[in-house]
């Protein structure tokens, strides 16, 4: 007999994992739901895009490497590990330090709600699809991502938080974005996702007195599964030369731009959880875009100059001027208003003195397929 699993580590499908979460969804919390359900530009968002664009492409001239990654994929090397056990170590949230405490839940929530973005985007593709590559591709990523947002749901459980993925997905906004514009968006994500779960693993292997949470002991093997997305990515824009030539270099240095901004800006919202994990900010953010600026070669002729002295100083003035609207949001009336724009307009120069840092050009290899090997 076909038993349904009980718990979405061990689902198969992403309908699985989802019908396993929606059972507990009666003990996920409001706050946490209404965090997840918030739209900036700094918190994870919801995509929607051109289906029958994306079903129409054609794997044929990536078929080797295409086949050998669903291949790797339908394997399924993961299956059964995201839940917890017997290295799952007792977490004292009780005794944890309020503000780590509340930027390590905030951290769970917005990496919860990044899971399930990818998961709701996928699921839909694989759904609307009847191209056979593109629906097969497109479940096996809504599978893992169902099963990783499942397993930060159940670390955001014991602190008496969780998300309501089934509310998320009637009611959160989503935001359009062309074909292509979801390629260079999720592709990036996916491989940035890699490189901070991976720099985050190898660093508390070296300094386990700084693991302060057993999640982080599972994150070898996710960051695997976002390494193969990031794959499936970069082979689906090989298909179609014109996706990273021409015009298209512009798009993608601005969302090489955009990426990179966000995740320091937010990361720089948590110093407490940096610190806990015994790592500097600046350090923490210089290592993850080095390595995601390694692995896009394979596809984008270009990388950032994170190098040119411009780039820390675009930074940390956008840090800034997010500060300054976050503070004139807090404070409201006139003055709260008048510090909002102007902290708006700041931001705005910053990226704008970001994005016109000069790239490095470099000739992209012959075929795209990378393994993990940091
Ligand atoms: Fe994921
Ligand atoms: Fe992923």
């Amino acid at each position: 007999m076909n038993m349904m699993p009980k718990h979405s580590a061990d689902a198969t499908t992403v309908e699985e994992g989802l019908a396993i979460q929606e059972e507990q969804a009666k003990f996920d919390s409001k706050a946490a739901t209404e965090v997840a359900m918030q739209n900036t530009l700094l918190t994870p968002r919801f995509y929607t895009t051109d289906f029958d664009e994306l079903d129409a492409i054609d794997v044929t001239p990536v078929r080797d490497d295409w086949d050998k990654l669903i291949a790797q994929m339908e394997s399924d090397p993961n299956k059964g590990h995201f839940k917890k056990n017997e290295d799952w170590d007792h977490v004292d949230w009780d005794g944890m330090d309020p503000t780590l405490r509340k930027e390590f839940i905030d951290f769970l929530i917005s990496s919860c709600t990044a899971e399930f973005s990818g998961c709701v985007l996928y699921k839909e593709m694989k759904r609307r699809g009847n191209n056979k590559d593109i629906t097969q591709l497109f479940q096996l990523m809504a599978r893992d991502e169902a099963r990783h947002a499942g397993f930060i749901n159940d670390a955001l459980r014991e602190a008496g938080v969780a998300v309501n993925l089934g509310f998320l997905t009637q009611k959160k906004k989503y935001t359009y974005f062309r074909p292509k514009f979801i390629y260079y968006a999720t592709y990036l994500s996916e491989k940035i996702g890699y490189a901070r779960y991976i720099t985050i693993f190898r660093h508390l292997e070296a300094h386990p007195e700084h693991r302060f949470h057993p999640i982080f002991k599972w994150f070898e093997e996710w960051c695997n599964d976002e390494f193969s997305h990031g794959e499936a990515f970069a082979l689906l824009m090989k298909t179609d030369p014109k996706l990273t030539s021409g015009i298209n270099v512009y798009w993608i240095k601005f969302f090489l731009t955009a990426v990179y901004a966000t995740m320091y800006v937010r990361d720089h919202q948590r110093p407490a959880f940096h610190e806990a994990l015994g790592v500097d900010t600046d350090w923490y953010a210089r290592e993850v875009f080095t390595k995601t600026s390694e692995l896009t070669k394979q596809i984008f002729p270009i990388t950032l100059d994170i190098d040119n002295p411009r780039w820390q100083r675009g930074c940390e003035a956008l840090q800034r001027a997010n500060v300054q609207i976050a503070e004139g949001k807090a404070r409201g009336g006139v003055g709260g208003w008048l510090a909002k724009t102007t902290g708006s307009a700041k931001a705005a120069l910053a990226f704008v003195s970001l994005y016109t840092i000069p790239v490095q050009k470099h000739r992209v290899p012959a075929s795209t397929r990378l393994e993990p090997a940091y």
